[in-house]
């Protein structure tokens, strides 16, 4: 693509600063004109003083060694007569500190490359094109931005192409990433440090738009956090080397600016500088996200599971900026496999992440190294080594959970052999045949798995849960196996060497790890969420006992949490389940909540009942790894489900969970099919149910199954117990 087009860049050193190129050219008024650009950075492009597109960040986030996305754009609306189409590219992700380890792609040029095709002619990047610095003097992802608007009127000179590759260039596959959301300040106030901190009242990803009257050389200096520590001062400690920080030097009069090629997590901003006093009305706090069509709806009568909701939303939102990363603010936001593949069913109820996903897996498969292993980061940014087990089996849980969201065969065909590779990988990775076992490194703290990741029942000073990280290897190994079975029948393929092969890992499980003998509550859900027990009752019975011994608590980490409720509600002990789900005190999902949260925090106990933090190594507040606990609610305690047989919802099937301790809740998926609805109503004579399927479905009550054809359908069942 973008045939005949030149790669080209400045003749200077752009060092952190921002570039524009500019191109002069005549045209036809109305003729019919298209744009397609992609950079080594990130870019906005303006055509005539008109913004083309809306994408923020183009052209997004991608291995960019193998695949580099270009945007086509219609512009025959903004060509005139006289035309200037300038094209500022910043570091972007491409360039910027994240990606240091990636020398060559680091330390690569500012350059750009586009083509418009216009009716009667095509104008390409070449050594017509003149280049010059922006006022946008530096730019970061981590570190955030700086414009200096008293700079004088970019001074362009001369353009240099460079060698770089074409053949990465791919069309758009990804949604765009839009501005969402405007949060106006919800207070603005003094610390008792003395600090002048404005609050959005609700953590998200994006930046602050500010709205001022100044002189030539005011500066402006903001600083953002996520949390304010037990003296109400503001506290960013836990961003670590990310500096992310807005800084504008301003001209004179009146004047509109937020950055134009990074990035923030924040909910508070904390005004470092500022000329004169900062009011509510001079800031705006503007959301970034992927813009995905909102799909999932959940409505409680408990207002702190609303929340608890609301917030599963956010951490979404914040952590769909183009790739799923880990999280929005400290010096990581990198796409971690584990997290993505512990949220993706929960993101593909709330959104349609359909799309967002294909593009992303087609960075999973474009880093999957020859002996099939994944890496825990997609983008590699860091070059990270390591497959960890729950981490690169995202390879198998992605495709499958999009599959059976949105019922595109597509989705397995193009993945199929990336699965089948990750599995082959376990198989040949191991020190024990049928198990995934080894090596013993314990006693390091990077093991090569990272386990049952900040589990509760972890020893002191340690991020890894109590369960072996050979059970839980072994468990998922034996589910990726599973789920590849699946996906190869799906697609009629002769599966029975794979099947063979999950009855022997499965044999081999059983026999290894006795569900009479696991220790841990994550031991026991993998086992009876993977079928990994020929005694469920017993391992269920077990599970329930370990949690009503700790007083109704879960001590789970990023592999058991997601699973702990199905784990409960599907074996008999749903009411344990909604005491979890319902608990107030640490460590639960309600207790963030009682504490403030607006977002999913990475840790149970990222701020203390004291109010005390966590270490500040890893203590995000906007990680939606414990967020999965929504896809429950829509699947369990709505009930609304795929069903395997005829996936992407062309039959459904509804069984909802109620329980007496709320009033009521509704779930609402809108499929490709159709919304189906499903709401369930405590009343004193008993449970009622409103069910509505745009589609066959096998609505399950009390235990009882009823097969309907598409209609609104009202059930009643004896009180909910528990
Ligand atoms: C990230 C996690 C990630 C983990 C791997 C952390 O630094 O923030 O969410 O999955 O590393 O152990």
């Amino acid at each position: 693509m973008l045939e005949k087009a030149l790669w080209i860049s400045p003749r200077g050193d752009a060092g952190d600063g921002a570039v524009c190129f500019r191109r002069r050219f005549q045209g036809a008024p109305g003729e019919k004109a298209t744009l397609t650009v992609s950079c080594l950075g990130v870019y906005d492009a303006y055509l005539n003083g008109r913004r083309v597109g809306d994408f923020i960040l183009a052209p997004g986030c991608t291995e960019y060694e193998k695949r580099l996305q270009a945007q086509t754009y219609d512009v025959s609306d903004m060509i005139q007569a006289e035309n200037e189409l300038i094209v500022t590219v910043g570091k972007g992700w491409h360039r910027s500190r994240m990606i240091a380890k990636r020398e060559g792609l680091y330390h690569a040029p500012c350059a750009l490359i586009a083509r418009l095709d216009m009716d009667g002619q095509m104008i390409v990047t070449d050594e017509a094109w003149e280049a010059g610095p922006s006022n946008v003097i530096f730019s970061d992802i981590w570190d955030g931005e700086t414009c200096d608007a008293t700079l004088p009127e970019t001074v362009y000179g001369s353009v240099r192409t460079v060698d770089w590759p074409r053949d990465i260039l791919i069309s758009q596959e990804g949604p765009f990433v839009k501005e969402q959301e405007r949060l106006s300040p919800r207070s603005v106030f003094v610390t008792p440090r003395g600090e002048t901190v404005i609050d959005f009242g609700q953590e998200i990803t994006g930046y602050v738009e500010i709205m001022l009257s100044a002189k030539k050389g005011d500066r402006v200096v903001l600083s953002c956090g996520e949390m304010l520590d037990r003296d109400g001062n503001f506290y960013n400690e836990n961003y670590r080397k990310a500096l992310s920080r807005m800084t504008y030097v301003c001209r004179d009069g009146k004047q509109t600016w937020k950055p134009r090629f990074t990035f923030y997590g924040f909910r508070y901003i904390r005004v470092d500088e500022w000329p004169g006093e900062a009011s509510p009305d001079c800031f705006q706090a503007v959301a970034l996200y992927s813009d995905m069509e909102r799909t999932g709806f959940l409505r409680t009568a408990n207002e702190k599971l609303n929340r608890l909701i609301e917030n599963t939303l956010w951490s979404q939102r914040g952590n769909f900026v183009d790739i799923p990363t880990d999280c929005p603010q400290r010096d990581e936001r990198m796409g971690w496999t584990g997290d993505a593949q512990v949220f993706c069913k929960a993101a593909c109820y709330h959104y349609n992440a359909k799309q967002f996903f294909e593009k992303w897996m087609g960075d999973l498969r474009a880093d999957q190294r020859a002996d099939g292993s994944i890496p825990d980061t997609v983008p590699n940014f860091w070059l990270i080594q390591r497959s960890s087990a729950a981490w690169g089996d995202v390879m198998t849980v992605l495709p499958w959970r999009v599959y059976l969201m949105y019922g595109d065969k597509k989705i397995l065909e193009q993945n199929f052999e990336a699965m089948k590779g990750w599995v082959d990988y376990i198989t040949g990775d191991t020190l024990e045949k049928n198990l995934w076992i080894g090596p013993d490194d314990s006693s390091i703290m990077w093991q090569k798995h990272y386990g049952d990741w900040l589990a509760l029942d972890a020893a002191e000073g340690s991020y890894h849960g109590a369960t072996p990280n050979d059970l839980i290897a072994s468990a998922f190994y034996a589910h990726s196996a599973n789920l590849l079975v699946k996906a190869g029948k799906a697609l009629g393929r002769d599966m029975a060497e794979y099947e063979a092969l999950h009855e022997r890992i499965r044999a081999a499980f059983l026999q290894r790890y006795p569900a009479a003998a696991m220790t841990t509550q994550t031991a026991l859900v993998l086992a009876l969420v993977f079928d990994l027990t020929d005694d469920k009752p017993g391992a269920a019975a077990r599970l329930n006992r370990m949690i009503r011994e700790n007083g109704n608590r879960l001590k789970t980490g990023f592999v058991g949490t997601p699973h702990l409720l199905y784990a409960l509600s599907e074996n008999g002990y749903a009411d344990t389940a909604y005491d979890l789900l319902l608990q107030e005190a640490y460590p639960s999902w309600l207790y963030e909540v009682n504490h403030g949260a607006t977002t999913i925090w990475e840790h149970w106990d990222g701020m203390k009942e004291d109010g005390s933090f966590w270490s500040t190594d890893m203590n995000s507040f906007n990680h939606y790894a414990y967020g999965a606990v929504a896809d429950w609610l829509y699947s369990a305690a709505g009930g609304i489900r795929p069903d395997e047989e005829a996936p992407g919802f062309a039959r459904a099937v509804i069984a909802p969970i109620p329980s007496p301790r709320i009033q009521s809740l509704e779930a609402e998926y809108k499929s490709v099919h159709g919304t189906i609805r499903s709401k369930w109503t405590n009343t004193r004579d008993g449970v009622r149910y409103e069910i509505a399927t745009p589609v066959p479905a096998e609505i399950i009550i009390d235990g009882k199954r009823h097969s309907v054809t598409p209609g609104s359908y009202i059930f009643y069942s004896e009180a909910a117990k528990g």
